[in-house]
């Protein structure tokens, strides 16, 4: 089986950590996005992941090269020259995903995370017979995505609304599909949305099925939605008694510290957090709610909390860094500073507090 990632896109709203790297090799968890997705196709049994880019292929090739070697999986890159949005690149890898076995092929947007039940929506597009099956999620605030609405019996889509500026239902498009080769005779090679043109038309005809997702779900394209996704991602682990979840008298709640990373004396860690290869905690320090990435050094009695920081920055003694406070790739925040909700690019040192949420450049 094969199965098609759509990792286009500049991933602006999650700038400036993307200002580094391409979104999908963004880490979540402690590993780049995508590679939670490409280890439960492969754990399913897709042979072949296709990689739709269209922005800074080179860092995905050379990244991709070393994992296709340490996961034992095809990965094949398909580069656009110009965005051709969420259908065209199927069109642009069509020879890849048609194949003569007339299977069915996986397509997932990069960004969103969940338990990947995928070999169940495997079942259930036997089980309806159309011509492709979605999953979707119930959410509270449905228009930032794809609005479906479906027969809640069947599962068959009525209709399919890209971002709707008026309630149409609170099941959302979880950016997972499976599809018949016979989808691609329907996308063209120009730039084209396949949820405001292609999933319209296959409802119309009867044809799309949606599949509820079981588990939890979150698109982690953007900061706040990031580090809820990281509360039910680790939550996820929890519930299946996860050994990757750290123990011990200084740890509350779920916590993800990679094996090399170093933790000091005195310091209270969690709930919700995730340190990353590399890092270097000091003592006495307080983190809750909080992604620290590979590299970094948190100082003596500093306190990060609903914040993300970037590679290999350093967060020094007695700072404060919290409400949202994203520090890109090498940000260096001075002793005794602090942060509320500061953005900052890579490469900056920041001696003086952030006292408002704002954009340091
Ligand atoms: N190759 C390629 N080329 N990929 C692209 C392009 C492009 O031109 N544009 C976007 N993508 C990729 C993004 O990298 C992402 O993986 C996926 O397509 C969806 O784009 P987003 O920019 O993340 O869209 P969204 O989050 O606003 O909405 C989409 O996802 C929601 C679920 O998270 C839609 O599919 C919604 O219907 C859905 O509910
Ligand atoms: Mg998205």
């Amino acid at each position: 089986m094969k199965a098609l990632i759509l990792v286009g896109g500049f991933g602006t709203r999650l700038r400036p950590l993307t200002l580094s790297v391409p979104k999908p090799l963004v880490d979540f968890a402690n590993k780049p996005m995508i590679l939670h997705q490409i280890e439960a196709l492969k754990a399913i049994g897709v042979t072949e992941v296709v990689l739709a880019i269209n922005y800074q292929p080179k860092i995905m090739q050379n990244f991709l090269k070393e994992f296709e070697k340490k996961l034992d999986i095809k990965i094949t890159c398909s580069q656009e020259t110009e965005p051709l949005g969420t259908a065209g690149p199927l069109a642009l890898a069509r020879d890849i995903l048609r194949d003569d076995s007339g299977e069915p092929f996986f397509v997932l947007n990069s960004d969103v995370i969940c338990d990947y039940p995928l070999k169940e929506m495997i079942e259930f597009h036997k089980s309806h017979g159309g011509e492709a099956s979605i999953m979707v999620t119930k959410v509270d605030e449905p228009s930032k995505y794809g609005v479906v609405v479906m027969e809640e019996a069947t599962g068959r889509v009525e209709k399919f609304v890209e971002k709707p500026k008026v309630f149409v239902g609170n099941k959302i498009n979880a950016g997972i599909y499976l599809l018949n080769p016979s989808v691609l005779d329907r996308i063209q090679l120009r730039p084209t949305s396949i949820e405001k043109e292609v999933f319209p038309s296959i409802a119309a005809e009867k044809k799309l099925h949606a599949m509820i997702l079981p588990g939890f779900w979150m698109d982690i394209g953007q900061p706040r939605d990031y580090i809820t996704g990281l509360r039910l991602y680790l939550d996820s682990l929890r519930k299946i008694s996860s050994p990757d979840l750290a123990v011990g008298h200084h740890i509350l709640g779920n916590v993800l510290i990679d094996e090399s990373a170093v933790i000091g004396d005195g310091c209270l860690i969690g709930p919700d957090v995730a340190i990353g290869p590399g890092c270097v905690i000091e003592s006495g320090v307080r983190l809750s709610r909080c992604s620290i990435m590979r590299g970094v050094r948190v100082k003596n009695h500093a306190c990060i909390s609903s914040s993300i920081v970037g590679w290999h920055s350093t967060v020094g003694r007695w700072a404060r860094v919290e409400n949202m406070s994203i520090l890109g790739e090498d940000v260096h925040v001075g002793d005794e500073v602090y942060s509320n909700g500061g953005v900052v690019l890579p490469h900056k040192e920041i001696k003086f507090s952030i006292l408002e949420p704002q954009i340091i450049m």
